[in-house]
């Protein structure tokens, strides 16, 4: 390390070591420029000059990830009240929903879809220092068909929303995929079937045939991009996976040969099981189209029943919310879900870090501590594997090496 190298030393009572799979006493991670460089015991040699942090007898863990966010949406905004709000509004909400999101501990965040390239906007904001907020793996728009889940499908025809990746045949998808990149995806976003907060769609209904999604998977892999897909429905959902996507978003109605495609194409499932409890309480207040909301109550319970039979078939599992759908920076109202329907803590808490870093294909940067990753940590009071909820409220978080919670 160079002279000027800022070091800094974290010392804390236990670590969740998400690569092992256990919980370990007395950690002491060391930091230099906001990357790991050593991860060893309190008493380890410390380096002259080192800045230190001791949390007591507080837990460490990664940084979380959240596979599925839309960071520029606000559930309180919902259905035709959105149209009060010029375009760049979208931004500014985004702007304030990156610091809750970083706030509770969120470090990392895949926004899967949003307007005006606004995800990469923020994205450049916080990389130069701007605002604060996590590291975020944009997806721009959502890619998707005419009158599908991700097109603008509750006005009529003399009103005209643009969305310039809405696609219907497998080449233009492909200039969809490539024109994204262009402009900062890192990430494809696919609505491959039907939705719930979309007003005129059947939920389960596919909207995009196996050859256009083949077409997807075959140029968004040749730039180096990953494909996530939007799927309620059993048919999309197996197209997706015949097709080769990464991660399937949502996946309520999955089958028992959509458990047998993932498995053996290594795809993951990212199941939003948190969303349905938000949605019924506060959805007609927010003004969720009443369409919406019977469309929740078709697919709320399924989704939490097929996430408990995905993971008992041995599906790999990511943490993904949904943020935008209930209010970003709550994200980890999710894992105490997680565990209810299936999952130990310590499963749960490796969905939403070392898993996630694998399906990002950022195992070099997040996911873990571990020397060479960035310094992102969290350290919460109790055991998060006693009780997981104790990532509801991050007593301390920090970001490269730099503190942004410390209560
Ligand atoms: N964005 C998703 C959709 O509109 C949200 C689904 C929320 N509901 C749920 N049970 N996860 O389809």
């Amino acid at each position: 390390a160079n002279a000027d190298a800022k070091t800094v030393v974290v010392t804390a009572a236990h670590m969740i070591d998400v690569l092992a799979g256990k919980r370990v006493d007395n950690p002491q991670v060391t930091i230099v420029d906001g990357r790991i460089t050593a991860v060893g015991r309190k008493g380890d040699a410390v380096p002259t000059g080192a800045e230190r942090v001791d949390l007591g007898e507080r837990t460490l863990l990664p940084g979380l990830i959240d596979m599925h966010v839309h960071l520029t949406s606000d559930p309180t905004l919902s259905g035709y009240r959105q149209l009060e709000f010029t375009d760049n509004f979208w931004t500014v909400v985004g702007v304030a929903n990156a610091r809750k999101t970083l706030d509770a501990g969120f470090t990392t965040v895949r926004n899967v879809g949003s307007a005006n390239y606004d995800d990469v906007a923020l994205k450049q904001g916080i990389e130069r220092g701007y605002v604060p907020g996590p590291r975020i793996v944009p997806a721009t728009y959502a890619l998707g068909a005419t009158g599908g889940h991700c097109d603008a499908t509750e006005f009529p025809p003399s009103i005209q929303v643009p969305h310039p990746q809405i696609a219907n045949t497998p080449d233009e998808f492909r200039g969809a995929v490539r024109t994204i990149r262009k402009y900062g995806a890192e990430v494809v976003k696919v609505c491959m079937t039907g939705g719930v907060l979309s007003k005129t769609d059947a939920v389960g209904a596919q909207q995009i045939s196996l050859a256009e999604i083949k077409a997807i998977v075959e140029e968004a892999h040749m730039l180096g991009m990953k494909v996530a897909v939007h799927a309620h429905g059993a048919e999309g959902i197996n197209d997706a996976l015949r097709a080769g996507v990464d991660t399937i978003e949502h996946a309520s109605l999955a089958d028992a040969e959509s458990f047998k495609l993932a498995k053996a194409s290594g795809a993951w499932f990212d199941l939003d099981i948190y969303d349905d409890d938000y949605i019924l309480a506060e959805g007609a207040k927010n003004g969720v189209f009443p369409e919406s909301l019977e469309k929740e109550r078709q697919v709320g319970l399924k989704q939490r029943q097929t996430f408990r039979a995905a993971h008992a078939a041995g599906v790999k599992m990511l943490f993904g919310t949904d943020g935008g759908v209930y209010p970003n920076g709550n994200n980890a109202l999710q894992f105490a879900k997680m565990v209810e329907w299936g999952m130990t803590p310590l499963e749960a808490i490796q969905a939403a870090t070392s898993s996630a870093a694998i399906a990002l294909a950022r195992t070099a940067d997040v996911g873990a501590i571990q020397a060479g990753r960035f310094g992102d940590l969290v350290a919460v009071d109790g055991d998060p594997l006693a009780d997981v909820r104790q990532l509801e409220h991050p007593a301390f978080v920090m970001k490269g090496g730099a503190v942004v919670v410390s209560k």
